[in-house]
């Protein structure tokens, strides 16, 4: 049977270069590319089909998606089900980082940045599985893009200051984390960041999580492993798997092109774990291997 994939934001940066290297690895799929701004996406496809020269195994196709509305999360999922019957592969690619200049200089309050990027990076990713997942076949699978920076002893943390306090830490090493744990951790940053914004006192780092530059980021990306942990115990039983990844530090729009890794590079670990047979389900991986997690 055909293989369909998904990729969210994936006009561009690791979630273009994921889409153009399964084109050339999977033979007959259908790769679906995805934008939230059509005519992005539909130039996107263009520059795909140009720069693949042949090497095309799998067609490639375009589907307009929003990961924060729910109207274009429901499209996509009507269209794929009577389109195809079901979808073998998500790819939870789409994110954002946050308004910085020069990287490190917020440009917008700490409680809009965490509405937005929480909003994207995981509401957003939980709002599109959840749109797709009746629809996965058994053998699917679900890749989530997450980060090093989301690892809790703060070692990925692009600012450097700082590590979360025990509470979450000891929340998440236990083997029953739910989707509902990952919920409310996120609902308390959110919280937080709010009431720091009124009080101007250090609600979040009194309460165990980060503060700083990319705090946002860092615990969306947090939340996005939890995530991918808690969603693979959920679904096991219906046999599909879930993991995430880090894909390096790939430079990208996200971070000003500061990265070292092509993007190409970035797109090796999200393609091994949307191909490869054999892998163990509900880990964080990085460079293809298990990280420990939190
Ligand atoms: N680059 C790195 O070093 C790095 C490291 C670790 C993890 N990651 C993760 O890798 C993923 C891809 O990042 P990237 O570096 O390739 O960034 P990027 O070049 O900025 O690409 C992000 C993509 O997400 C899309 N997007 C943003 N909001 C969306 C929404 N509401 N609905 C649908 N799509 C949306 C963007 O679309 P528009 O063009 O319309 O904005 C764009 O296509 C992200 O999840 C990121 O956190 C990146």
């Amino acid at each position: 049977m055909t293989k369909i994939f998904v990729v969210t934001g994936s006009n561009k940066g690791i979630g273009y270069a994921i889409v153009k290297g399964l084109s050339e690895k999977v033979p007959n799929a259908v790769i679906y590319l995805t934008a939230r701004n059509p005519s992005l996406g539909e130039a996107s496809l263009a520059k795909i089909e140009s720069e693949s020269m042949g090497k095309q195994v799998a067609e490639v196709k375009f589907h307009q998606l929003d990961v924060t509305n729910d109207e274009s999360c429901t499209r996509l999922a009507e269209y794929l089900k009577s389109t195809h019957g079901g979808l073998d592969v998500l790819v939870n690619n789409a994110g954002i980082s946050g308004n910085y200049k020069d990287l490190y200089i917020p440009l917008d309050p700490i409680d809009k940045e965490a509405e937005e990027v929480l909003g994207v990076n995981y509401y957003g990713t939980k709002r599109i599985t959840n749109a797709l997942l009746p629809l996965i076949r058994p053998g699917g699978r679900i890749v989530n893009l997450c980060s090093l920076m989301g690892v809790m002893d703060g070692s990925g943390y692009m600012a450097k200051s700082g590590a979360y306090g025990e509470k979450y830490k000891q929340k998440f090493k236990s083997p029953q984390i739910s989707v509902n744990d990952v919920d409310k951790f996120v609902e308390d940053y959110i919280r937080l960041t709010k009431e720091e914004a009124r009080t101007g006192q250090p609600k979040r780092k009194q309460e165990d999580f980060l503060e700083g530059p990319w705090a946002a980021y860092s615990v969306s990306k947090a939340a996005d492993i939890a995530f991918t942990i808690a969603l693979s115990k959920a679904v096991k039983e219906k046999n599909i798997t879930v993991n995430g990844c880090c894909p390096g530090y790939v430079a990208t729009d996200i971070n000003n092109h500061s990265g070292p890794l092509t993007t190409d590079q970035g797109a090796e670990t999200p393609i091994y774990l949307a191909t490869e047979l054999g892998l163990p389900n509900g880990n964080f991986f990085s460079e293809r291997k298990v990280v420990p997690w939190p």
